[in-house]
């Protein structure tokens, strides 16, 4: 299958105050110490590669106090130029939000909507061509997937998480195509309800096993052509290149601590 990457803008905040002092997911333990000079070095390369792939990459000004700031993701959901902010589900993240909110109003972006419901942003919303893929179960709130369909106007599906490990829906779920409806998921990291939804609307889907899904393999980046992923995954190199990806690995170790890897790192901006 014939494969192109589509030029992709991405929002991005350097890991300068990351660090492990709270634990809001069983990937954080505080007492197992964090090197921030190799995390700022990993994420670096995670940066320099989608500026070499012809990506844009904005930045948000990192803030002390908030160690989890790095993952951009988090903080919002953007479509159609749209911005819905987030709300966070831990009192530890809550500044975060008005961190993004003032970063889009100072950058133009019209719509900006302060929500009313609990979301984390790109953590729980997966935009595909036909729909917005939701996660809720952890850390946001079915209410949210509702206001995320009227605020966008496009149809939200909800997905109940089950497992703790995989909190967010980007820990377990990751669009390889969005004009295509394409994406590769961890079966069991949903309910059976939901995997029953998963599998009728992309029988397709490339399926992760235990291994990858537990290398946070899912927390990928896709511009259509390459899949940026934890380097670790290595189960899921050959069948992206089965269907005529282009896997590139990357070692996001320092920042797995914090219980994210490549797509809680890069936050896109649908303009
Ligand atoms: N420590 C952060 C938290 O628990 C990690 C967030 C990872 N981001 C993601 N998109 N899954 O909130």
């Amino acid at each position: 299958m014939h494969r192109a990457a589509s030029p992709r803008s991405y929002l991005m905040c350097p890991p300068t105050h990351f660090e492990v002092t709270y634990s809001i997911n069983p990937w954080m333990d505080p007492a197992k110490p964090v090197d921030v000079p190799l995390a700022v070095a990993q994420w670096e390369i995670l940066r320099d590669r989608y500026v070499a792939l012809g990506h844009t990459v904005s930045f948000l000004s990192p803030r002390p106090g908030l160690p989890d700031m790095v993952f951009a993701a988090n903080g919002a959901t953007v479509v159609d130029g749209r911005v819905l902010g987030a709300r966070f589900a831990h009192g530890q993240r809550t500044e975060e939000a008005g961190a993004h909110l003032a970063w889009f109003r100072a950058h133009g972006f019209a719509d900006v909507r302060e929500p009313l419901h609990v979301n984390e942003g790109e953590g729980d919303f997966a935009v595909t061509a036909s729909y917005i893929l939701a996660g809720r179960g952890f850390r946001c709130v079915p209410l949210a997937h509702d206001e995320a369909q009227e605020f966008f106007g496009r149809p939200v599906i909800g997905l109940d998480l089950v497992d703790p490990r995989f909190y967010h829906l980007d820990t377990a779920l990751c669009v390889l195509d969005d004009a295509a409806d394409e994406v590769m998921y961890f079966p069991e990291a949903f309910s059976p309800g939901s995997r029953s939804v998963l599998a009728r609307l992309f029988p397709d889907a490339l399926l992760a096993d235990a291994g990858d899904a537990a290398a946070l393999g899912l927390n990928a980046v896709s511009d259509g052509l390459h899949v940026l992923l934890p380097q670790a995954a290595v189960g899921l190199f050959g069948p992206l290149r089965d269907r005529g990806f282009e896997p590139i690995g990357v070692d996001l170790g320092e920042l797995l601590k914090g219980g994210g890897s490549v797509k809680c790192c890069t936050q896109e901006l649908r303009v």
